[in-house]
């Protein structure tokens, strides 16, 4: 089942673009509409809702940062993401017009299945995100969205990670029609951007291996840090989770904003510095981090945009990804990231796809 690849979690980064394909054939009808037939929630009912409140765990988690971004940009709907862990036992102010939304590539997650549970004892809508439709969590959910992405063997979350992220940013585009808060053109103008995505993945794939040279010289190093912001604040703290999960190489992710109020302490001339800086509104501020880890001699590997040449002048290493637009980036800066934590797993002598001490779905506390 495999096919070439050597290990279910490498199958599954390079199915990214094909994932993509059928997620925008499906969500994407002939007439420029967004669709979501298995979500069985009216639109009235979703044209009530007036605060969303996200619940989920690990890369699930990441993945309702980003999903916070595009509800608040494109439906104009005030969103705040908890971990599941936390919003289970914090008694969550969830009222009447509030949304619970659960994100769960399993659909098993015990916190978030909690979590849900929690907020229809308090009478919210439940709408989840759901890998798995015949899952414990789609179905004690009012109504939940297939991410369509396909059985996810790897323990090691890739591809659902980006399902999750573009039917996030389709739902997104259904509420702020319903909201009317968007206009037909500007969805239209956004669905040729997010149409470029697959063939943008594939130029991306085809250099997996400037990323392996990445994982062979940085092998013995003991921690790396990631460095983002706004869309790709999530990708940096995603990038950190999945190095370590897969490589056990210490990492940690933080908003570049954060940097110089304590993580700076930490730069020297051993530590590898993945800052992400595309061309987007915050390049400016990714550069000057960059700056900063320079000055104290820290390495930089920089994921920038093609044609950038600031970034790749003062970076140790780069990769770029082809442009988009600011709110596309974190589904295309995460993909050399994948990559990097596989082959650092790889150069190591790591099994990607049994990492230690973990499994596929966390059913336990
Ligand atoms: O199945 P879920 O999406 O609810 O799982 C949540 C986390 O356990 C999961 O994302 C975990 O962090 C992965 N191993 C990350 O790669």
């Amino acid at each position: 089942e495999k096919g070439p690849y050597d290990h279910f979690m490498l199958k599954e980064i390079f199915e990214q673009p094909d994932v993509f394909r059928r997620i925008i054939e499906a969500r994407m009808d002939e007439k420029g509409k967004v669709r979501f037939p298995e979500m069985e929630m009216s639109n009235d009912v979703l044209g009530r809702v007036g605060r969303i409140l996200i619940t989920s765990a690990g890369t699930s988690w990441h993945a309702g940062l980003v999903g916070k971004l595009y509800f608040e940009k494109f439906a104009r709907i005030a969103t705040d993401v908890d971990l599941s862990s936390e919003f289970r036992y914090r008694n969550p102010i969830a009222e009447g017009d509030t949304m619970v939304i659960g994100i769960s590539q399993s659909g098993e997650t015990a916190d978030t299945l909690a979590g849900i549970l929690e907020a229809k004892s308090k009478f919210c809508r439940v709408l989840s995100f759901v890998n798995r439709v015949d899952s414990t969590i789609a179905r004690d959910s009012d109504a939940f969205i297939n991410l369509m992405a396909g059985p996810e063997i790897g323990v090691a979350s890739t591809k659902a990670y980006t399902a999750q992220l573009l039917n996030m940013l389709f739902f997104s585009l259904y509420m702020s029609g319903i909201r009317w808060i968007t206009q037909k053109e500007e969805r239209e103008a956004i669905f040729e951007e997010i149409r470029k995505l697959p063939v943008k993945i594939e130029s991306i794939l085809a250099r997996a291996e400037e990323i392996r040279h990445w994982a062979r010289e940085y092998i013995g190093a003991r921690d790396f840090i990631f460095l983002g912001r706004y869309y790709n604040h999530p990708t940096a703290l995603e990038g950190a989770l999945k190095l370590k999960e897969i490589s056990y190489i210490h990492a940690s992710g933080y908003a570049g904003g954060e940097f110089k109020h304590g993580p700076i302490a930490l730069i020297d001339e051993n530590i590898p510095v993945v800052c992400i800086a595309p061309k987007t509104e915050v390049y400016d501020k990714m550069v000057s981090n960059i700056q900063e880890v320079k000055a104290r001699k820290g390495k930089i590997l920089a994921i920038c945009t093609e044609g950038d040449t600031m970034v790749p002048d003062l970076a140790d290493h780069y990769f770029h990804i082809p442009a988009a637009p600011d709110f596309l980036t974190p589904l295309l800066t995460v993909i050399p990231l994948q990559l990097l934590a596989y082959y650092a797993a790889i150069e190591r002598g790591c099994e990607p796809d049994q990492p230690r001490n973990l499994a596929k779905s966390v059913t336990v506390e």
